[in-house]
């Protein structure tokens, strides 16, 4: 009578796949998995290699060769005369906290940087997305004439690695334009070009705090700020301030943390709610910086788009070695651009620049020689007096159209006079849902809710006032009028 082998039950070992070959590989890998997933656990005896390679129809050498694989891997023990066991078990060491995703095991950070792409999603460039350069005033042409003259011979051209601080002559471009339009002080050594404001608040958090300090941040705030501290500020902490008619609470701050290291504001226009820090604050902000030895990093990420009078000057001239100023192309000129730059007191520029290395030595040098001369050249000037009247129209139709198309009953608009953003407040909605419908319906939303802290959350939608055609904007107020009337007849069947 043939002896029949007992097909074991290993689940995780499948089948082997013979075209691959390796067979010793294959099957120390399932061995592997069967144990990270608790298939094997401490304790379990494995069968002999003589019954696993008979049921598995592999030379029973192939199975000693995993075997002693797994031994020297601290998988398995081998005793002689009574086989061998599993001694390994992914409980018998303090593990991360890890996610099962098929074979592959998710730490909690990767965990933590996936819900943020789950939560920052690109918006197609429809109405309401923000920053969508407006057909009329986007600088095509002459950026393309610069970009082919500069790259065609001298600096844009392929170089070497560049200065981890950006390109001088962008630096000295920098320093003019923020001296004379935001009464920021400063000189070029000051200056560290990035990839964009993201990329300097990043810079601020893993240079300007220390492991345990804390620092303040504004409720409501913006998600790329508030999210580096949830995902990658490690021990570092956010306190939220609330923000007030004149924007964030300097005397709440004093009382909440009174310690903190650092203050991240958006004084110009407050994110997403859109009203300037005011005078008594900002002195109260640099007053509070002083004496606790503390930063303040301003983030002044549209402060050109004034539309009633002259934008409001910088925090940083009433405070020069207590601010890190941010500020960024993206809004200005546009996003895929991803130029940026940080303007810090001398003391740090050392520090920034190691950053920059660490983390990416620094942005494309062609593109940073090609604003240079955009800005020398003062098309960036020109550019700016042309999109402050077109913006200040896309928003007068943004504002006449929501009174038009939608109910004063459904939704209000937050007074601004300035900015490439509005809020629509939905109370009584749940402003998740509305942008869901809205995506499906072909508008582009972002909610509020989720940029104030857990318990303070109030509802509504950022409505982006640039790239649209008059007609587009009325079309997609009405369909956002619609939406909302259909929900809320639905909320009260
Ligand atoms: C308040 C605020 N800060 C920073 C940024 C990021 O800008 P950048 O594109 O320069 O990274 C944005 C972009 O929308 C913003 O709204």
């Amino acid at each position: 009578m043939s002896r029949k082998a007992n097909v074991l039950a290993i689940p995780a070992i499948g089948k082997l796949d013979r075209k691959i070959g390796q067979l010793s590989q294959q099957l120390a890998q399932a061995l592997r998995n069967a144990i990270h997933k608790g298939e094997l656990k401490a304790g379990d005896m494995l069968p002999s290699t003589r019954s696993l390679a008979a049921s598995l129809e592999l030379a029973r050498g192939t199975v000693l060769e995993a075997f002693e694989q797994l031994v020297a891997e601290g998988f398995l023990e081998s005793k002689r005369g009574s086989g061998t066991c599993v001694i390994f078990s992914p409980q018998t060491i303090p593990s991360p906290k890890v996610e099962p995703t098929g074979d592959i095991f998710l730490t909690e950070s990767a965990q933590k940087f996936a819900r943020v792409a789950e939560r920052i999603k690109t918006l197609s460039p429809r109405p309401f997305a923000v920053s969508v350069p407006v057909g009329d005033t986007a600088p095509d042409d002459i950026w393309r004439k610069i970009g082919n003259r500069i790259r065609a011979r001298g600096p844009g051209a392929p170089s070497g690695y560049g200065e981890p601080q950006g390109v001088r002559p962008l630096r000295e471009a920098i320093c003019e334009y923020v001296r004379k339009s935001r009464s920021v002080h400063c000189t070029p050594e000051q200056i560290i070009i990035t990839s964009g404001t993201q990329q300097g608040l990043y810079l601020a958090t893993q240079i300007l705090l220390d492991s345990g300090d804390t620092a303040w941040v504004e409720d409501p705030g913006y998600p790329g700020m508030t999210d580096i501290f949830e995902t990658a500020a490690r021990d570092r902490k956010m306190v939220r301030i609330p923000v007030d008619a004149e924007g964030l609470d300097v005397e709440a701050g004093k009382v909440i943390a009174p310690q903190a290291r650092a203050a991240f504001v958006t004084p110009s226009h407050q994110y997403p709610l859109g009203m300037p820090l005011s005078m008594s604050r900002r002195a109260a902000l640099i007053d509070w910086a002083k004496t606790n030895h503390a930063w303040v990093i301003e983030d002044d990420y549209d402060s050109e788009m004034r539309y009633a009078g002259q934008p409001f000057p910088a925090l940083q001239g009433m405070g020069p070695n207590n601010v890190i100023y941010l500020g960024t192309f993206s809004k200005i000129l546009f996003p895929s651009l991803r130029l940026g730059y940080v303007i810090a007191p001398e003391p740090l520029i050392n520090a920034f620049n190691g950053a920059r290395i660490l983390m990416d030595r620094h942005p494309p040098s062609a593109d940073q020689y090609v604003l240079a001369k955009f800005m020398s050249e003062g098309h960036l000037n020109r550019h700016l007096r042309k999109m402050r009247s077109v913006y200040a129209e896309k928003r007068r139709v943004l504002m006449e159209a929501v009174t038009a198309l939608i109910s004063p009953d459904l939704a209000t608009l937050q007074p601004t006079d300035q900015g490439m953003h509005m809020v629509l407040w939905l109370p009584g909605f749940d402003d998740r849902e509305v942008v869901r419908k809205g995506i499906e319906a072909g508008i582009s939303l972002r909610a509020v809710s989720h940029m104030f802290s857990a318990g303070n959350s109030e509802s509504g939608v950022l409505l982006g006032l640039g790239g649209f055609t008059d007609e587009e904007i009325y079309a997609a107020v009405g369909k956002l009028g619609q939406l909302l009337a259909a929900m809320s007849r639905d909320l009260l069947l």
